[in-house]
């Protein structure tokens, strides 16, 4: 079961941006842990970062003509981009967005996510694991 995990804007600066809210964990890092993960779970993940929006919007709809499953952190774009929502509405797979940080304990503007009317489910707060989270449910779900 093919699986995407997309990142938005500066997710690949992970480890050095704001480790005091995103942690140590390098970009890397994460790449390296959701595809161990993947191979542990059976699933085939492809993991992508973008800082380019048109970028994540091709990728979700070839992850919608493909029926893929998809786990997103769309970060900042979360909280205004009603292009990134509508390329979610057309996916055919489950959806989880997930957020490294706790938005709702964050600025005001981090508590809303125009994404998360239109995903399967939310994870957010947990650090990177909540990327490990979302496999295990996908695989669970999917299997
Ligand atoms: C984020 C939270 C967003 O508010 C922020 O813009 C990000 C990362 C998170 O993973 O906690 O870039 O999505």
């Amino acid at each position: 079961m093919r699986v995407y995990v997309l990142n938005g804007p500066n997710l690949g600066r992970l480890g050095t941006r704001e480790p005091e809210v995103y942690g140590a964990t390098t970009y890397a890092d994460l790449v390296a842990l959701c595809e161990a993960t993947g191979r542990d779970l059976g699933l085939d993940v492809t993991v992508r970062q973008t800082d380019a929006e048109h970028e994540l919007l091709g990728w979700l709809h070839a992850a919608a003509a493909e029926g893929a499953a998809v786990v997103l952190n769309p970060a900042a774009w979360s909280h205004y981009s009603y292009a990134v929502r509508d390329a979610c509405s057309m996916l055919r797979g489950p959806l989880v967005e997930v957020h490294i940080s706790n938005i709702h304990a964050r600025e005001e503007f981090r508590h809303h996510s125009v994404v998360s009317a239109v995903a399967t489910g939310v994870i957010c707060g947990l650090g990177v694991d909540g990327y490990r989270l979302a496999l295990h449910h996908l695989a669970s779900r999917l299997g």
